[in-house]
Formats: structure tokens, C-alpha cells, sequence
């Protein structure tokens, strides 16, 4: 799904006129290339199989989407073959290691900068949650004003991907069916329809994707479970967050709960912010507004919130919302926030398009 968002994302861009693209499949090899992508004359050769490492070698960059098993088996293999060309990917695999910069150009462009004179050739797009808490709060961040911050987070199904977005919308479906005919008589008694829902969420859904019900419901964990009884997506809220500024030797703590909703494919984060020191609340708004072409303040009142700031409103595009802005009760020095973005632009494809054009340029 990442991979068709991005290739979306390149033909709207024109990306494919600037490069001599390749396309790879793990599952379709043999079969025509997306010629209607790349432009009407593009002749594409046939798709190339992903785990023919010595066609990957004739690449000079390779952006892989498959995720981080295809990366845990193919980008050793590449590597051993001395292939010293540009790897970008998506996935947590190579995340954290020494030799790969995680890409958030819009918030990182200096740490990249730097990369790519030190000679890095291995670029990885950030976590989605992470990467799109950094497009909306960047501003902070870069002003040194965040002497820490917890995210509290509402994912949507397409964190887990494109199989769980369709759980998601058929437990919806089966849900209403359920109570279909007594919703449609005014008279029905809501008490009886919401014992038949409960029923329906609690026995009748197919929970396979995400192991227990999401439609009419949350899960309040998402990912793995670590000693430390974060929840991987938790912990990679401070790590990803500080490798990505650059600030792994005196590192921002960033903490929080990671919850998955019923929204398709917006993250959600309610933000709390302990500032360094008491900044007035219109210097916060310039210094966010400011800070990238995409971020959005919103203003805190009712029914801009309401309109500006919600999965249905931001779903498919490339603005990232950020308002709720608002000293809180424990002090000046504590900022809330609530941020909307789109989980497969911002929160994945989109980085790795922008990293290849700055590799190309
Ligand atoms: N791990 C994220 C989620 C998506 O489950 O929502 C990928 O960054």
C-alpha cells in the first residue's frame, strides 16, 4: 500500500521523467511495469524480481517499500556484493543503525545534508507516528523550546495495513447489519440495539488482522511489548524523534501510549509539552506555523477544531494540522496540542520521494 501511495505520489510529482525507473515486485515478476504511471510514450520492461540481488546491483539507488523482512533479507545480500549505491527504505529494520539517517527532510534537512557529504547511502523513512508528531511540532524542536513531550496517540487501521483497513470497514458493515432493521424504526429502544451491538463487536467480527476488535471499539497497544512494558511503537517515539534532530547524545524524552482507532488512515496525537522556558502562545503559533511548507496551526476555538482538525478532514492530504494550542493548568511551561496527519504521505511515502529527489538533484 505504501508502495502504491508513493508511486501515486511520483507520478503527481513528475518524478519518474527525472530518473530511469525499474520497478521490482516480490510476488508479480514477469508481469507488464506501471507504464501508465511513468508517462503515455514509457516503454517499462517487464517487473524484475526483488530478491534477484545481482539485478538490484545494476541500480544506482533502490527504494524498497516491502517492509522489513524483504530489507532484513535483501539488503545484507547487496551490500556483501560491495554495491555501494543508495538504499531508501521504509522500513524499522535499519532504522537505528549508525550507518543509516533517518529522513524527514522538511525537519532533518541539515542532518541529511551532512549524511550525504560524510558519504551515508542508506536513508530510512521514520515511524508515522514520529515522523508526523515532527512535521506538526518541528518548530519547537528546532528552537530548543521542548524540554520534553508525551504523545498520546489515536492510529488508524492503515498503520497495521491495507488487510486490516478492510477489518476494520467490514466489522463496521457487520456491525450495522446487525441492528439494521431496529435502526431504521425511530421507535426501536436504543438500550436493546447497543446490547446487540456489544454482542456483534464482542463474538461476531472477524478480528484476524488485528488479533481483537477494532470497529466500535480501540486497542490500546499497538506493536510489540518490551521489557520495560513500552510498547515498541511507544519506544520509538523518543528514539526515532532523537536520531532524527540529531540529538542522540543528550536526547529530548518523548513518551506516551499508543492506541489504534477506528479512523482509516490518519494518526492522531494529543501532545503534552513541557517547554523550557514560558514562551507566549502567539510566539508558539508563528514558530509552528513557520516552520515547513505543510504545517497548519489551527485556532483554538470550537469550531475550527472541529472542521480543521479531524481524520475525515485531513484524510489523503499532504497538510498537517496542529492546534488545540493552549497553556495548561500545570504551569506556563506546559503546552498542549492535538495534530492530525495523513499516516501513508507524511507518515511514509512521501519522505522516501523527497529523499530521492535530493539524492538526484
Ligand atoms: N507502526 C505504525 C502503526 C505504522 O502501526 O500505525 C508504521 O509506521
Amino acid at each position: 500500500m505504501v508502495g502504491s501511495v508513493l508511486m501515486q505520489r511520483m507520478a503527481e510529482e513528475g518524478d519518474f521523467a527525472k530518473i530511469e525507473p525499474v520497478f521490482f515486485t516480490t510476488s508479480q515478476a514477469g508481469q507488464p511495469g506501471p507504464a501508465h504511471l511513468v508517462g503515455d510514450n514509457a516503454s517499462i520492461p517487464a517487473l524484475k524480481s526483488a530478491y534477484e540481488v545481482s539485478e538490484l546491483t545494476e541500480m544506482d539507488i533502490v527504494i524498497s517499500c516491502q517492509g522489513g523482512d524483504f530489507t532484513g533479507e535483501v539488503y545484507p545480500k547487496l551490500r556483501e556484493t560491495g554495491w555501494n549505491g543508495y538504499w531508501i527504505d521504509a522500513a524499522s529494520k535499519l532504522r537505528m543503525k549508525d550507518d543509516a539517517v533517518i529522513v524527514l527532510d522538511p525537519v532533518n534537512r541539515q542532518v541529511i545534508d551532512q549524511a550525504l557529504e560524510d558519504g551515508v547511502k542508506t536513508f530510512v523513512g521514520g515511524n508515522c507516528t514520529v515522523s508526523l508528531m515532527l512535521m506538526a511540532m518541528g518548530g519547537l524542536f528546532r528552537e530548543g523550546l521542548v524540554d520534553w513531550t508525551s504523545a498520546m496517540t489515536y492510529q488508524a487501521a492503515s498503520g497495521g495495513g491495507a488487510r486490516h483497513m478492510r477489518e476494520l470497514l467490514n466489522g463496521m458493515g457487520v456491525i450495522h447489519s446487525s441492528v439494521a432493521e431496529e435502526l431504521a424504526n425511530p421507535a426501536s429502544v436504543i438500550l436493546d440495539i447497543d446490547r446487540k451491538v456489544t454482542e456483534t463487536i464482542r463474538g461476531g467480527l472477524d478480528t484476524r488482522e488485528f488479533g481483537v476488535p477494532l470497529a466500535g471499539s480501540l486497542i490500546s497497544y499497538i506493536d510489540t511489548q518490551l521489557d520495560n512494558f513500552q510498547s515498541r511503537e511507544e519506544w520509538k517515539g523518543q528514539s526515532e524523534t532523537n536520531k532524527i534532530l540529531g540529538l542522540q547524545s543528550n536526547p529530548v524524552p518523548v513518551d506516551g501510549l499508543c492506541v489504534r482507532v477506528g479512523a482509516m488512515r490518519c494518526h492522531s496525537q494529543a501532545l503534552t509539552v513541557k517547554l523550557t522556558r514560558d514562551v507566549p502562545l502567539a510566539d508558539i503559533e508563528s514558530i509552528l506555523g513557520e516552520a515547513n511548507d505543510w504545517v497548519e496551526v489551527v485556532a483554538n476555538n470550537r469550531d475550527d477544531s472541529m472542521h480543521k482538525l479531524s481524520p475525515a478532514v485531513v484524510s489523503g492530504s499532504m497538510h498537517v494540522p496542529v492546534g488545540r494550542l493552549r497553556k495548561m493548568n500545570m504551569g506556563p511551561e506546559y503546552l498542549s496540542a492535538f495534530t492530525v496527519g495523513d499516516q501513508l504521505l507524511w507518515g511514509a511515502a512521501e519522505p522516501l520521494r523527497r529523499m530521492l529527489n535530493i539524492v538526484i538533484a
